[in-house]
């Protein structure tokens, strides 16, 4: 026997030692049950329940003015986004994104967000990248401030908090189309009367008419063939 072959052997007798000690299995789990996972306590649930609605709800107390915001942000977002949100090198631009009409339109915080909350909740969320989630609320808040007044949006002795954001009107506000016109479908729900299951045809099908592009196999450019 090799050394090995002995080592096995001695680690599958210790396996049915500690198996035949284990206690006996517990009443039968329901269908479905597959052993995974726990359930969440409150402290966890609240951990990832952070997201603010653009009416500002999620919004914790606290605050921080422009002052506070300028001074962090050369600290931990200046690297990326510039002193004055002009934007490092390739990283985004928080501020003068001129017309969004333009022909080379560029999206930024004050020509293109409608909400000012969602400040908040982006950078709590995912700033500084890419270690986030270690500002303080005050701290979110001040930046906020920051970002905002570099934008024109709120004057030099704004305080941001939970009052004050979702009052804040974003320029682009009303730029957005919030309800999809286009219908889902064009045929009427049938609520009464209706035909019968049994009684509808397949009269065609897009199966076999490259209608939509494969996720395997060569790339398929949607072109009719
Ligand atoms: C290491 C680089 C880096 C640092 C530091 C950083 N960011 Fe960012 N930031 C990014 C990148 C990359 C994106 C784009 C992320 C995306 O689109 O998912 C971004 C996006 C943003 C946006 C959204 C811009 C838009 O219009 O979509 C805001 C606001 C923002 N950052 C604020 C901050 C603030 C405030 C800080 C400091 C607390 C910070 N960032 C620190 C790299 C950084």
């Amino acid at each position: 026997m090799s050394s090995s072959a002995r080592w096995i052997g001695a680690i599958a007798a210790a396996a049915f030692v500690l198996g035949a000690a284990a206690p006996a299995p517990s009443a039968p789990h329901p269908p479905g049950y597959f052993g995974y996972g726990t359930t969440p306590t409150p402290a966890q649930i609240a951990g990832w329940a952070i997201t603010v609605r653009p009416d500002g709800q999620g919004l914790p107390p606290g605050h921080g003015d422009v002052t506070e915001g300028g001074n962090l942000f050369q600290v931990v977002c200046a690297s990326c986004h510039g002193t004055f949100g002009e934007g490092a090198g390739r990283y985004p631009k928080l501020a003068n994104g001129g017309k969004l009409t333009g022909a080379r339109p560029d999206p930024t915080v004050g020509n293109y967000w409608p909400y000012a909350t969602t400040l908040y909740d982006f950078i709590n969320a995912a700033m500084p990248f890419p270690t986030p989630h270690r500002l303080t609320p005050d701290q979110v808040y001040s930046v906020v401030a920051y970002i905002l007044n570099l934008n024109n949006i709120v004057p030099d002795n704004f305080v941001a908090d939970r009052e004050s954001l979702p009052k804040v009107k974003m320029p682009n506000r009303h730029g957005f189309i919030w309800k999809d016109p286009r219908p889902d479908t064009h045929d009427t729900a049938c609520m009464t009367n209706c035909r019968k299951p049994e009684d509808v045809k397949i009269v065609s099908s897009a199966e076999g008419k490259h209608l939509t592009p494969r996720t395997t196999g060569s790339l398929d450019t949607s072109l009719p063939q």
